[in-house]
């Protein structure tokens, strides 16, 4: 069975128990169920089955090559936004013509990078990026497929930290810019225009802003066709949300066949890139509760997880729900759940009802997405083991960092000179 859920009481993610998961490789540690992520993937891929796609997850979610490899087994495309990430998918097995390169500020060497694999695109932002690609794919002898990023002016209704759509944000290019960029990619010796696309915002709730997007691309692809300027695809980016605490999300499947039926006549390849919708609800962080703290205006309840392993919570007031991975069945308390961090803000959850003692366990849910992958050092703090559940079975996929590592490239300062 897939998903977390309760045996004997005892927390288990795909049949396998939390506690023996913590046993095994410590606290705090990720787990992935890969039952999950596989079937969050096929919502989409299944779901634009009436037309020709690629479904690219994207990469900055969650990194791990084995959640990569897992995808990249499935047929999965890839929307990557580094050199650093690149390596990554070619690592995991993932195929470089399935692809696609977005980002602000991609660095002559990382296009060198792109261009040398064979990737599928670069969603280029901006002119002068098109300037740059255009030179590099020159020095090189090759022409680089081009995917514009346009900033269609639509709200996603979202975080305003993760909302990427309006015209005030650095993303993509402007609406009104959009034609005559089209125009400078077709012209340009080194470039081949291979699409357009867009990406409005992340944790999208509602299906309305996606499709005033696509009304917005669909009106724009006709405009470039009527000057001669064909496209292959329409790219309508990432974005969907899932529940961390009472949120509906968007139905991937039902989104997914709504879109094939519009667009399958319409004879554009179709691209997403889902992120946090393939990963997020797939993972858990167990933590293991070290002091309870009483004496204070507020109860604590002291983790071994902090901001530096999970930045969500401190970064965008984000919700994940927690719970004990074996409840005692005593009476709950309100505790704030808090990190080892010296940081007011290193908390991972406020006013949590739970029974709990010190040493028990605890599980933060929905953190398969932007959880490992955002997690830090700070206070040198070792980032934890990673852990992939697969046929009931469980397998470390990253070791926890060792403290050396962490200064591993540093240096001591030479002896001050004689003054
Ligand atoms: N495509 C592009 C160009 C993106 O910038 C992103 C995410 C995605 C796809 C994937 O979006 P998703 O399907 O995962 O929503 N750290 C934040 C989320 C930042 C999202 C950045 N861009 C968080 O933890 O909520």
């Amino acid at each position: 069975m897939s998903g977390l859920a309760r045996i004997s009481g005892a927390l288990a993610l795909d049949g396998v128990p939390l506690a023996s998961i913590a046993a095994r490789f410590g606290t705090p540690c990720y787990v992935y169920s890969r039952a999950l992520i596989e079937e969050a993937f096929r919502a989409f891929d299944e779901g634009l089955e009436g037309v020709a796609h690629t479904v690219c997850y994207a990469v900055k979610a969650n990194s791990n090559l084995a959640v990569l490899d897992v995808l990249a087994r499935l047929g999965a495309g890839f929307d990557i936004v580094s050199g650093g990430e690149l390596a990554r998918v070619l690592a995991a097995g993932g195929k470089a013509e399935r692809v696609i390169f977005s980002g602000v500020g991609k660095s002559e060497a990382e296009m060198r990078a792109a261009l040398a694999a064979g990737i599928r695109c670069f969603n280029v932002e901006s002119d002068p990026e098109i300037e740059r690609l255009a030179a590099v794919a020159r020095s090189v002898g090759k022409v680089a497929p081009v995917s514009l990023r346009i900033n269609p002016d639509v709200d996603a209704r979202t975080h305003p930290y993760i909302s990427t759509g309006l015209a005030a944000n650095k993303f993509g290019i402007a609406h009104a810019h959009a034609l005559d960029a089209a125009r400078k990619v077709a012209a340009s010796a080194g470039l081949r225009l291979a699409g357009i696309g867009c990406h409005i915002g992340s944790q999208i709730l509602e299906s309305s802003p996606l499709d005033e997007a696509l009304d917005r691309l669909l009106a724009l692809a006709s405009r470039l066709a009527s000057e001669g300027m064909a496209l292959e695809h329409l790219d309508l980016g990432g974005g969907f949300g899932i529940r961390y605490r009472d949120e509906k999300p968007i139905d991937a499947r039902a989104y997914c066949e709504r879109l094939a039926r519009r667009l399958g006549p319409s004879g554009f390849t179709v691209i997403l890139e889902p992120g946090r919708a393939i990963a997020g609800p797939a993972g858990v962080l167990v933590t293991r509760v070290e002091y309870l703290k009483g004496d204070k205006a507020r109860r604590f309840a002291v983790v071994d997880a902090s901001m530096s392993e999970l930045v969500r919570p401190a970064l965008y007031h984000a919700w994940h729900d927690i719970v004990e991975v074996a409840p005692r069945g005593e009476a709950q308390a309100t505790y704030d759940v808090v990190g080892p961090v010296c940081e007011s803000a290193d908390v991972l959850g406020t006013d949590r009802a739970l029974a709990i003692r010190a040493g028990d366990l605890l599980a933060i849910l929905g953190a398969g997405a932007y959880g490992m992958a955002m997690a830090s050092n700070y206070n040198s703090r070792p980032r934890p083991a990673e852990v992939l559940v697969d046929a009931g079975g469980a397998r470390e996929v990253r070791a926890r960092e060792s403290v050396e590592s962490l200064f591993a490239l540093e240096k001591r300062a030479d002896p001050p000179p004689p003054r």
